[in-house]
């Protein structure tokens, strides 16, 4: 049996893997500064992480949502500390699509309307309605296309006024630094605005911080700069350093009930240690500072860079923009420097994404390539 050819590869085959290192089967050393698409958030194999999991599968890898996991509460309680966003309610799932079509799918069920909301260079996955919601009709299927969605300017608010106006909308959802896209992010006022506009027209205001969140941007989740509080926060990616798992978090006003939603897989014992392990590195090795103080000296080091027309994003989700397309560039560093880094949807783009543990060295280590490159 063949694979289905979807994905275009790189050459390059990973054996193993070590905080921000991978290494192929020749030992050869790649620098991780894209993380696997913003997966790998405390480093690859970390010990910590490493332990939780052999130990848990030792006793009990899984068992279905039909009996109790403490470990379900245990990570609910650790998220709630560490993100500060106070009594709302976790659901576990396994992918980030699948925490927004579960998100939108509450949404609708709670309001009881079934349009959505999005915002152009929007990406939210691959699934019925995060798909549909997604910004780029070359990923959706005619049976995704029957979801009614209207696609607004990023920061463009009366726009949004006048659909929510028409209460058709069960849900807006929002990449508050876009990530696929291309790393734009609006204002404060906007965001502000945005769920100001959600709570006056009955409509589900849905943080997707599926690829910002964890830490990545150097706040818990990337919404909390602007201040606004979702009613739904979706959040996968980083959440396992690598191991399959997404939730939402959902406000206190939105109810469950019984059978509303469900998953096999989802919470399952493996799941929740690997995202407790996550959340103790976090914190045990001050990872959002990290990536604070790693942010501002990439920043300062792209200055040296004229190519560089521009640097956007935040903490270590990161674009760096050129006057060029970026393809090219990114082989030479892959196959030439032996780094990752990462592409987006606008194609001057190069995406920084690294593990959170990245230092000052591996940064250096990068410009050093780059300039070599673009001299
Ligand atoms: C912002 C955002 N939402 C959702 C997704 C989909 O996540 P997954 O690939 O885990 O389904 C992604 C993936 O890149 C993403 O960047």
């Amino acid at each position: 049996m063949s694979l289905f050819n979807v994905y275009p590869l790189f050459n390059i085959t990973p054996v193993s893997a070590k905080d921000v290192y991978v290494y192929d089967e020749n030992n050869t050393e790649y620098l991780d500064l894209y993380g696997g698409h913003a997966v790998i958030s405390i480093g690859h194999s970390h010990p910590t992480y490493v332990a939780a999991i052999t130990n848990q599968v030792q006793k009990i890898g899984f068992y279905s949502n039909a009996v109790q996991n403490p470990l379900q509460i245990k990570l609910a309680d650790k998220l709630t500390r560490l993100s500060g966003c106070q009594d709302y309610q976790l659901f576990l799932c396994n992918s980030g699509a699948e925490a927004n079509e579960n998100a939108l799918k509450l949404a609708s069920f709670h309001t009881n309307k079934s349009k959505i909301l999005s915002f152009h260079n929007s990406f939210h996955g691959r699934t019925s309605a995060a798909v549909a919601a997604t910004d780029n009709p070359k990923i959706v299927a005619p049976i995704n296309a029957q979801q009614k969605v209207d696609f607004v300017a990023l920061g463009d608010l009366e726009v949004v006024e006048t659909i929510l106006k028409e209460d058709k909308t069960c849900a807006v959802i929002i990449e508050c630094i876009q990530g696929v896209g291309g790393l734009d992010e609006s204002t404060t006022e906007f965001y502000q605005g945005l769920s100001t506009l959600c709570k006056t027209y009955n409509t589900v205001l849905i943080a997707d911080e599926v690829q910002a969140g964890f830490g990545r941007t150097g706040d818990f989740f990337s919404f909390q700069k602007h201040k606004i509080t979702p009613d739904i926060i979706s959040i996968a990616k980083g959440m396992g350093n690598g191991f399959p798992i997404g939730g939402i978090l959902i406000h206190p006003t939105i109810k469950a009930s019984f059978g509303l939603l469900g998953t096999t897989f989802g919470g399952n014992h493996l799941a929740c240690v690997a995202s407790l392990a996550v959340l103790e590195v976090l914190v045990e090795e001050k990872l959002m500072q990290n990536s604070r103080m790693i942010s501002e000296y990439f920043k300062e080091k792209s200055i040296e860079i004229f190519q560089i027309k521009n640097i956007k994003g935040r903490g270590l989700m990161l674009g760096l923009e050129f006057d060029f397309p970026i393809a090219e560039l990114r082989k030479k560093l892959i196959h030439t420097h032996h780094i990752f880094t990462g592409s987006a949807k606008n194609p001057n783009v190069l995406r920084i994404l690294p593990p959170l543990t990245v230092t000052k060295k591996h940064i250096d280590h990068f410009f050093e390539a780059l300039k070599e490159e673009l001299k």
